[in-house]
């Protein structure tokens, strides 16, 4: 498979997972890869990453009708690369220092290598003049180690995490090589326009570049930077709700959650995703005797992620805590007033889940985006329902004329949204949804892979003279 696609997605893992006990593989779930499937098999794209397992070594494979490029990466990769700098450095510092970020010279050489490793295998498999998207913060030095190998190439990248400002930025001691790296790009996509002002103002500041509004001058090109807020596949959530069996899914959860209002949050288990602020907000409704147990009762699933990586493992310990200890003073037998989950769930259960949601709680103390709030509008066709979406989602600019925008570091001010949320009338619940369900609807995930991709091609973007 040499030099021969006109298009290439470059990402840490590929978009398909091994089916369990088998050997076959299935379409990974999320609206990144459906929103890429489509372009892949009219552009006869090729997906270069990891298959997830350490030190696997694989062929080049076709599945779901996308040419696979794996990707090895060694135990030590997976620990130093992808736990590490990846996810104990680059996740933490460009998520407000939430979790202190580990500065670790061995964590970044591996980057380095890893990234080395994923720029040669797209170079190869690229045409003359391809374009290459490169995926996210595991990769910010894709883009300029590819140019250096290939010139020829037409590079996007897109971020989907957020983009720290210069005070926190400044902290990475490795901060130009980063900024350098993505510079290799022709197009750097941003979920809002306030990160592609911090990397533009960072590029100025640290690099001395010239820089024309969201435009960098960079070794005689000129790079754009721009906001382009992803979103979900709407089609596939309305397929998921019309379905009969679904729809009876949502109305057992109900009967099983006890018949009272159910408030619900899906999160991957992460620290940034604020589960605590919001499960210690509900308790204390209860502590305040403002709910009685009966009366509400919320649902946390929350999906293993970053296990290995230390403080994925104290959040695990501290939510199984307080879970423990809310319920201890708070239930009464047979009902608990939180269901907690750590577990995955498939997308017919997840749609149920969220149309069994009077409240659907969505509190990070930051996010790129979060598509779990996007996803929970995209299935309310009955328009019930309300969002409580923190101020410091990435969603929330678009969300905030719909949803109950809340500062999640702020219990009090959590307590007294999560009631009025709760006490939301059908009518002001249907007015606030249709606010929501037409930006939604009218910015799904394919908008925004067309809007990149045009902008990425647009013939009118000359380099700088
Ligand atoms: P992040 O990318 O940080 O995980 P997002 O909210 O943007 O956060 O995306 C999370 C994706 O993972 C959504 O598509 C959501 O439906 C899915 N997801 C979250 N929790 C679960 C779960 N317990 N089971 C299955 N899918 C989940
Ligand atoms: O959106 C952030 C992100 O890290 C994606 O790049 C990734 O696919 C997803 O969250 C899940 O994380 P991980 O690949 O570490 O399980």
């Amino acid at each position: 498979m040499s030099r021969e696609s006109e298009f290439v997605v470059v990402a840490n893992r590929l978009p398909v997972d091994r089916v369990a006990g088998g050997n076959g593989w299935r379409r990974s779930p999320g609206g990144l890869v459906s929103a890429i499937a489509p372009v892949m098999r009219s552009r006869q794209g090729t997906w270069v990453g990891w298959s997830g397992a350490a030190g696997e070594d694989l062929d080049p494979f076709v599945e779901d009708g996308m040419r696979l490029v794996p990707v090895r990466q060694s135990a030590e990769d997976v620990e130093l690369y992808y736990e590490g700098f990846s996810n104990a450095t680059l996740w933490p510092l460009y998520h407000d220092v939430i979790a202190p970020p580990v500065y670790d010279r061995a964590m970044w050489d591996a980057y380095v290598r890893v990234n080395e490793r994923f720029a040669a295998a797209a170079a190869e498999v690229a045409a003359e003049g391809a374009v290459v998207w490169v995926q996210d913060y595991q990769l910010q030095l894709v883009p300029a180690m590819l140019r250096a190998l290939r010139p020829d190439l037409k590079i996007g990248f897109f971020l989907h995490i957020p983009f720290p400002p210069p005070e926190l930025f400044y902290q990475l001691p490795w901060r130009r090589k980063i900024l350098e790296g993505l510079l290799g790009a022709d197009l750097v996509g941003f979920q809002l326009p306030g990160a592609a002002a911090n990397f533009v103002r960072l590029c100025r500041r640290l690099l001395d570049a010239r820089t024309v509004k969201q435009d960098v001058e960079w070794e005689g090109r000129r790079v754009r930077a721009r906001a382009f807020p992803i979103s979900v596949d709407v089609g596939e959530l309305r397929e998921l709700i019309s379905r009969q069996e679904v729809r009876w899914r949502a109305d057992e959860i109900r009967a099983d959650l006890g018949g009272g209002i159910v408030l619900l949050g899906v999160d991957r288990l992460d620290y940034t995703k604020g589960i605590t602020q919001r499960l210690q907000a509900f308790g204390e409704l209860f502590a305040d005797r403002e709910l009685k147990p009966g009366e509400a009762v919320f649902a946390q699933i929350a999906t293993p992620s970053r296990e290995r990586v230390e403080q994925y493992q104290l959040l695990r310990d501290q939510i199984e805590q307080q879970v423990g200890r809310i319920n201890g003073e708070h239930a009464e037998l047979g009902s608990p007033v939180i269901h907690y989950l750590h577990t995955s769930y498939d997308r017919e259960e997840l749609a149920a889940l969220f149309l069994a949601a009077d409240v659907m709680v969505v509190t990070p103390l930051r996010d790129g985006m979060n598509l779990v709030a996007k996803e929970y509008v995209a299935c309310r066709e009955d328009l019930r329902g309300v969002l409580v979406l923190s101020e410091f989602a990435g969603a929330a600019p678009e969300l905030r004329r719909g949803a109950f925008l809340v500062n999640p570091y702020d219990i009090d001010g959590l307590k007294e949204t999560l009631l009025t949320a709760i006490r939301c009338e059908p009518a002001e619940q249907a007015r606030r949804m249709r606010v929501l369900r037409k930006r939604v609807l009218e910015h799904d995930v394919d908008r925004w892979a067309a809007d990149f991709l045009d902008e990425l091609e647009d013939p009118a973007a000359q380099p700088a003279g």
